[in-house]
């Protein structure tokens, strides 16, 4: 299994999604990427048309007969005539100019369900083993910066999702926020086996290369030495940090604007 889909995985509950479970006929997945949730949830559910779409060409070509890829700009209008019964939208943080417009965007069917699940890149802890002028702490609001340079913030917080969704119109919105330690620093079995994979998946140098060289003006090189030294925080076990990874999806009303759905 891919590591990010792993580390998903793992922190749903070992679940492809947490919204209610439906026979869902019509499925898209927004910015695929290469497609592993595309795959997995067409195989899961041969009942549904699953669509991955992503800007880049770089998803497999052999997949299950329910799952196809289309190559488009979500920024664009979306072209697409029917309507989806689910749409998911998973590590999109920083990929919008304007995030408000994609979630108000989605095509769904009265009943169909939104999901988005994002790492928040700010960093906690919870027994001051992460101090405020730490490196990650630092690495954290540079790439904050350089999103928002570029044009293109990070996702802050989980209520930006629910109040994007609740603007679209969304109802029965729920919020989940789960913890991704930063190593195996954790004594619960789970998050020790998720914080393994979370310093396998969190690949410090592909987050910050684009949007430090491009947002701050840095030097490759200066990138991967700043990297090198956040590393180290990242795989201490005397730091007991973590990033929150956060859950949002919510139902388009039966009746859209309805007073009693919301
Ligand atoms: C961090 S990856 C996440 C991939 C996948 N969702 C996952 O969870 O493994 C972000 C993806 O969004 C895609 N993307 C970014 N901006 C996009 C846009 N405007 N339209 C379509 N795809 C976009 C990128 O090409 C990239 O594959």
């Amino acid at each position: 299994m891919e590591v990010l889909h792993e580390l998903c995985w793992l922190a749903h509950d070992n679940r492809i999604a947490l919204c209610p479970e439906e026979k869902y006929r019509n499925v898209l997945d927004l910015g695929t990427g290469d497609g592993t949730w595309a795959i997995e949830f067409a195989d899961m559910h041969e009942e549904a048309t699953v669509i991955g779409v992503d800007m880049h060409r770089f998803q497999p070509t052999f997949v299950p007969p329910n799952c196809e890829f289309q190559i488009d700009n979500l920024e664009e209008d979306w072209t697409w005539s029917g309507c989806f019964d689910f749409i998911h939208a998973r590590m999109l943080s920083g990929c919008f100019k304007k995030p408000r417009h994609i979630v108000s965007s989605a095509q769904l069917t009265p009943g169909g369900y939104f999901e988005v699940t994002d790492i928040l890149y700010t960093p906690k802890s919870d027994d001051g083993t992460l101090v405020s002028n730490s490196p990650l702490r630092t690495w954290a609001n540079q790439l904050a910066s350089a999103a928002r340079e570029i044009g293109r913030p990070l996702i802050g917080d989980a209520s930006e999702y629910l109040d994007m969704l609740s603007e679209a119109g969304f109802v029965d919105i729920h919020v989940v926020v789960k913890n991704l330690p930063t190593n195996s620093w954790p004594n619960d079995k789970t998050l020790k086996e998720i914080g393994k994979i979370s310093s396998l998946a969190l690949e410090l140098e592909t987050i910050s290369m684009a949007l430090f060289t491009h947002g701050l003006g840095w030097d490759p090189e200066a990138v991967i030495a700043t990297c090198a030294h956040v590393r180290e925080e990242f795989k201490s076990p005397d730091v007991h940090a973590y990033f929150p990874l956060i859950i949002v999806y919510g139902r388009k009303p039966c009746r859209p604007g309805s007073v009693e759905e919301r």
